[in-house]
């Protein structure tokens, strides 16, 4: 029997595991420029935060959740997305007593049992950031020249900003009844996706993939001119600081977004490098999320990125992801003896930041040299019988071929000043 990953899921192996890295770092030092800080959640919460936080009539809730009945017979899910969970804690620690901006950002897996496909898994990635308690334009401003920041950093120099209004439940009641009124002759001829969202959420027929469907709705006009004064204005002031702060965007109608918690500013940064799953990251204002989760009433807004997507990209684009870690030094040890000096020698060097390995399984010299080689140290130092008496060990510039002898004491000095390395 051999066994395999969970379907949908990924090793991220030893040799590959430096991208990952390379990536958390450099978003988390630049979410930390922000003044964002990190919230980390429970992988799993009750399963009604999700359904209500998320909506019951979404595509992860009504098939995508990872739901488990645990001993004690209550239900629980596998994030599938973190803003729900974000919202749990603000509420369940009195966040709106503490402070009135809350700045969070999050590295985490999230879990939707979606039909994999290339960019799609059933557990990935994402990064993401909530700003709590502003209602303010800038807010939304903040969380998307955020993101495009983020990217920018990476070296994508065109991903597009799709942009659009989804209103609020005042001015989205008129606009729903519109596109009913619209699409209730051709009631028959939407996928049975759409005809079920027809009641529950016409809305999401416009961003249906199927073709029929779009061109069923390709007449429908555009949310924005049923928005009520204040969301007119408020998407106005989004689009007009983003003007002035030359972060272009496309308007885009038919952006709705697969989660029910959103109002007003909704946003998705797509690549033309993915394929039909072209989502960089996505995000919005969900003004009435807090208060529909038992908390009072605050204003939210962000984003999440999905980083295999991420990965994808700067991989196809051959931007930088990183380097694996090698040895910059290879100790050489010569029997018994020299082993103790060795593994102590090593550890000096540890302990000043630098990557050091040793044979693990007492190799002759020969082979140690090879390995050190193959490992692609920068220096071997090799301690020997004979050195072992005389206090001293061999180093040698493995580019170079160049070796020199030097006092035991004087080692640790030396190799700094070689690789350049501050010490620690
Ligand atoms: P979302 O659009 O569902 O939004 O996901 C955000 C990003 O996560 C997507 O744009 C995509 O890059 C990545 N992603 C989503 N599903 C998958 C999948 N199955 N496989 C690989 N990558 C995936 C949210 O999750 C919201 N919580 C964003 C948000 C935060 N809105 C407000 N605050």
């Amino acid at each position: 029997m051999l066994y395999q990953t969970p379907r949908g899921t990924k090793d991220i192996l030893p040799d590959e595991s430096h991208k990952w890295q390379f990536i958390e770092t450099r978003v988390r030092k630049i979410f930390h420029s922000f003044n964002f800080r990190e919230i980390r959640t429970p992988v799993f919460e009750e399963t009604e935060i999700f359904a209500r936080g998320i909506g019951q009539t979404t595509d992860i809730v009504q098939k995508e959740m990872y739901t488990f009945t645990d001993r004690g017979g209550k239900s629980y899910t596998l994030r599938p997305e973190m803003t729900a969970s974000a919202v749990r804690a603000y509420i369940q620690h009195h966040f709106s007593e503490v402070q009135p901006i809350q700045k969070w950002y999050y590295i985490a897996s999230m879990f939707r049992q979606e039909k994999p496909q290339a960019g799609r898994l059933r557990q990935f990635h994402q990064f993401g950031a909530e700003i709590f308690g502003s209602p303010e334009p800038v807010a939304d401003v903040e969380i998307i020249q955020l993101v495009m920041e983020i990217f920018l950093q990476f070296g994508l120099q065109q991903p597009t900003l799709k942009l659009n209004s989804v209103g609020c439940p005042k001015c989205r009641l008129s606009y729903k009844e519109l596109l009913r009124k619209i699409l209730r002759p051709v009631f028959d001829q939407l996928c049975p996706d759409c005809r079920a969202r027809y009641d529950t959420n016409p809305l999401r027929i416009l961003d249906c993939k199927r073709d029929s469907c779009h061109k069923l709705t390709e007449k429908v006009p555009g949310i924005e001119t049923y928005l009520c004064e204040d969301c007119k204005s408020h998407f106005q002031e989004v689009k007009r600081a983003l003007t002035t702060l030359s972060i272009p965007f496309d308007l885009d109608k038919r952006l709705v977004r697969g989660l029910d918690y959103y109002t007003r500013t909704a946003f998705e940064v797509v690549s033309s490098q993915l394929g039909s799953q072209d989502a960089l990251a996505g995000g919005g204002r969900y003004d009435l999320l807090v208060k529909e989760l038992g908390g009072p009433e605050t204003p939210g807004v962000g984003f999440a990125a999905g980083i295999e997507r991420l990965l994808m990209v700067l991989e196809k684009l051959h931007l930088p992801i990183g380097e694996m870690i090698k040895p910059e030094v290879y100790l050489v040890g010569l029997g018994n003896e020299t082993s103790t000096t060795v593994r102590e020698q090593a550890l000096k060097l540890r302990r000043q930041g630098v990557i050091c390995e040793l044979d693990l399984l007492n190799r002759s010299l020969k082979a140690q040299m090879r390995e050190a080689n193959k490992r692609g140290a920068r220096l071997a130092i090799i301690i020997g019988e004979n050195e072992l008496q005389k206090d001293v060990a061999i180093l040698k510039d493995m580019a170079k071929g160049e070796q020199i002898e030097l006092p035991l004491s004087e080692i640790t000095e030396y190799v700094l000043n070689k690789l350049g390395k501050p010490g620690s």
